[in-house]
């Protein structure tokens, strides 16, 4: 059979079919109706976080309730309607130091959750019509994460990270210059934040007028912030009068009442104003949740515990090898103890370890009698070679060149 259009050009059925096969194929837009999957519940999300963050319990908990909630509000809206009790989402915004697992955690529930899931940065974001992205950017990510599919991706979680870099610059005070990666960007997010329908290019980039555009409504997106925010504690610390020494007696006391733990545990709404951001973003991140700086016994426990601790990651490494590696309990404590030194969180460890190890892994490969390899002490703190042994207990050196003088 053969389809006439007009004119001369004609195309038989087969030829529609096998078009039309190849324009499914190579379509982004699914044609699939998005159905939604029954949540997991808290302490399932809770114990998958788990496994992979040491710590931060409030945080993994807050972040289990609220996506929860997210999925519930979802799954039910998909099973009935008609009630007229419009559930609202919480965003919730997380702060803590640098190197205590923010943006871990975000990874791992990305992974965990059967959600469209986006991870973006505000660092890189600056308001229209200036050198950067785009706000809008951040949903096209989500879009993708979604396989294109812009229904399922209406029902997503966005975490933006680095958003204490989007504060004002002048904190509380009103700048007099256009603060266009600062204030401007703020402006934007709270319109995507809030709920709205906007519109996306779909190849990513600036935003021009004779585009087509992905129109993606954001009323049901949960927002995750999240920041090392620097310089807030000091002005929780101020609020709460333990910042300043010259308050005498009763300032101890709070003190010791309010600094169990991190202050960027007090943060409250008015904090958030004083560092900078506008009222009607904080006012969008109702769950503030401070995360706690690491302490040494948790930084041994990032060496250790996760799913893929840095320990372990390493072991395989030399079990591709043949070489069991062992880590003392005074190389583990030493290594904790150098990245507490550095003041950056569990984000050193790793530089720790490697740093240690390079000789090794140099070496190791030529010396085939070697099964086992111990690390201590005086590895980790002075840079000696980790001690080798053959199967019989051996010991064997490594060659006198690979051995560093100190660290
Ligand atoms: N609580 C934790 N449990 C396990 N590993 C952690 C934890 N915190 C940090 N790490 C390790 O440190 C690395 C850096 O952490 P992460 O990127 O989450 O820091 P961050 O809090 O986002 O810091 P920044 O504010 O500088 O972005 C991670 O890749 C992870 O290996
Ligand atoms: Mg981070």
């Amino acid at each position: 059979m053969v389809i006439a259009g007009e004119g001369k050009a004609a195309v038989c059925y087969d030829c529609i079919r096998v078009l039309g096969q190849v324009v499914e194929e190579e379509s982004p837009i699914p044609t699939k109706k998005y159905e939604p999957t029954k949540p997991l519940p808290p302490r399932e999300i809770f114990a998958q976080l788990d496994a992979y963050v040491v710590g931060q319990d409030k945080a993994k908990k807050a972040l289990s309730v609220a996506v929860y909630n997210h999925y519930k509000r979802i799954w039910n809206g998909h099973k009935r309607s008609g009630s007229d009790i419009e559930l609202q989402k919480t965003n919730i915004l997380l702060v803590g130091p640098t190197g205590c697992g923010k943006t871990l955690l975000a990874e791992t529930l990305a992974r965990t959750l059967d959600v469209p899931f986006a991870v973006c940065d505000a660092t890189s974001l600056t308001e229209s019509g200036y050198v950067g992205e785009d706000v809008e950017n951040i949903l096209l990510r989500l879009i993708q994460a979604a396989d294109w599919d812009v229904h399922r991706s209406e029902n997503g979680i966005i975490y933006i990270d680095e958003l204490d870099k989007i504060a004002r610059k002048e904190g509380i005070n009103r700048s007099i210059t256009r603060d266009v990666s600062g204030e401007g960007v703020q402006q934007e997010l709270l319109k995507i934040i809030e709920g709205c329908v906007a519109n996306v290019p779909p190849q990513g980039g600036r935003k021009h007028p004779h585009q087509e555009f992905l129109q993606i409504d954001t009323r049901n997106i949960l927002f995750i912030c999240g920041g090392a925010f620097d310089g807030l504690e000091d002005i929780v610390a101020k609020r709460l009068g333990t910042g300043s020494p010259q308050m005498g007696f009763l300032s101890e006391t709070r003190s010791e009442e309010y600094l169990e733990g991190s202050s960027l545990t007090h943060v409250i709404p008015e904090d958030l104003l004083q560092f900078g951001f506008i009222p009607e973003m904080v006012g969008r991140l109702p769950v503030t949740v401070g995360l706690e700086s690491l302490d040494k016994n948790s930084l041994i426990k990032v060496l250790t515990d996760p799913k893929n601790s840095i320990i372990k990651q390493y072991q395989q490494l030399f079990s591709m090898d043949g070489v069991d590696l062992e880590f003392t309990k005074g190389a583990l404590e030493s290594a904790a103890e150098r990245a507490l030194n550095h003041r950056t969180g569990a984000r050193c460890l790793r530089y720790v370890i490697e740093d240690t190890l390079m000789d090794v892994m140099y070496d190791l490969p030529s010396l085939d009698e070697v099964v086992r390899c111990v690390v201590d002490r005086h590895s980790i703190n002075n840079g000696m070679a980790p001690d080798l042994f053959t199967k019989e207990g051996r010991k064997v050196e490594l060659p006198p060149h690979a051995i560093k003088k100190s660290a």
